[in-house]
């Protein structure tokens, strides 16, 4: 069994477990409480709080727990939305978000929110130019992704950051796919909120974080006990905010995505020897995730090329529907021809990675073309 398909999940790491391990039985108590058994749950979220600051580089006041990135991305976008009713319902993104950032969006349209899906160039990046032409006097929120989820592009995320400064206009991104691959700074990116999301870089499921800056008000989407600084209610779980705050500290350690860079090469080396012309790269050769290999099989259709590569956990760029062969949005926004897009795989790599399963993979791929 070979995995690749981290950008869709990733295992907790054995260091992740071992800090949470405690928080299943032990230290049991409410964090809200206030008496000696909540002390412990209380500070092991509070430090787990400050290892999710430090990883971003901002303050521990600036982090609210969540569910996960879905709802960071909720939060973000709609609590945006509902705060700042007053001042406007523009808001800009790009055609390359997560469905959890187009998902909000397209609510928020039924509710009378304009919204600006910008395009992309062919490697799936947006023009931070777009970005300023498309403000508008009511434009109250920009939000663009960090690094794309199926092709790992990297957005210009600094400049469109320097534009939304200068404009007064606050900028959200989802950095689900970033963390712990790039270096993610809050300052260095100009964003005032920030997506988080365990289980891309070795949490569990069902954590996450939303940076949000200092004086940024956002109307909750859950209402409650006033948890989070008012900002999500809800008991926090020491358990799975232990594990964000150990992934996060883990995280800042970006030296073994030297290797996996080296192994997702050779693999895209490999594609090349074994099939020439016939394998392109979806996504900027360089400006782009170091584990994220989004190739497509020219002529050939994604999901029948993992159907013969046995064993082998990745992700295809298209969708069947009733038949036919549906092009993901994102290729789709690229521009990716129809006969080219629709053979896309995503092989995306982490920690456990070997140089024998990526041999492995080239090795079956070389029986199969
Ligand atoms: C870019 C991006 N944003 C948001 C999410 C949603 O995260 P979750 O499934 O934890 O809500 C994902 C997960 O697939 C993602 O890749």
């Amino acid at each position: 069994m070979i995995y690749l398909d981290y950008n869709a999940s990733t295992p907790v790491d054995p260091k992740v477990v071992a800090a949470m391990r405690p928080f299943l039985n032990e230290a049991f108590g409410n964090p809200s409480s206030g008496h000696w058994a909540s002390m412990p749950a209380k500070n092991a979220l509070e430090n787990a709080r400050r290892q999710v600051a430090s990883l971003l580089r901002c303050a521990p006041d600036e982090v609210v727990f969540t569910s996960g990135g879905s709802e960071a991305n909720n939060l973000a976008i709609k609590g945006t939305f509902f705060a700042l009713r007053d001042k406007g319902e523009h808001i800009v993104t790009t055609q390359v978000e997560h469905p959890a950032v187009l998902g909000p969006c397209r609510f928020l349209e039924r509710l009378g929110a304009k919204v600006n899906y910008l395009p992309v160039d062919g490697y799936g990046r947006v023009d931070p130019e777009e970005v300023r032409r498309a403000i508008t006097p009511r434009t109250i929120l920009i939000t663009v992704i960090h690094a794309n989820n199926e092709v790992g592009t990297i957005q210009p995320l600094a400049e469109i950051g320097a534009i939304a400064r200068e404009h007064g206009i606050r900028l959200h991104t989802d950095a689900a796919q970033s963390i712990g691959k790039i270096p993610v700074h809050v300052a260095e990116l100009g964003v005032d909120l920030l997506t988080v999301v365990g289980h891309k870089f070795y949490a569990p499921k069902g954590v996450g974080a939303l940076y949000v800056r200092r004086n940024v008000t956002l109307e909750p989407l859950i209402h409650g006990g006033g948890h989070e600084r008012g900002q999500r209610s809800g008991t926090e779980s020491a358990l799975l905010t232990v594990g964000l705050g150990e992934a996060c500290a883990l995280a800042m350690d970006l030296e073994p995505m030297k290797c996996i860079r080296m192994l997702r090469d050779r693999l895209w080396q490999g594609l090349r020897e074994v099939l020439g012309d016939a394998v392109v790269l979806n996504g900027h050769p360089e400006l782009r995730l170091p584990n994220t290999l989004n190739v497509s099989f020219v002529g050939r259709v994604g999901a029948e090329v993992l159907a013969r590569l046995h064993g082998v956990a990745a992700s295809t760029g298209s969708a069947c529907h009733s038949g036919r062969v549906e092009l993901s949005p994102v290729l789709s926004a690229m521009r990716v021809p129809e006969h080219v897009g629709m053979g896309a795989v995503r092989f995306s790599l982490g920690r456990a990675t070997s140089e024998t399963e990526i041999d492995t993979v080239l090795k079956q791929l070389r029986k199969t073309s």
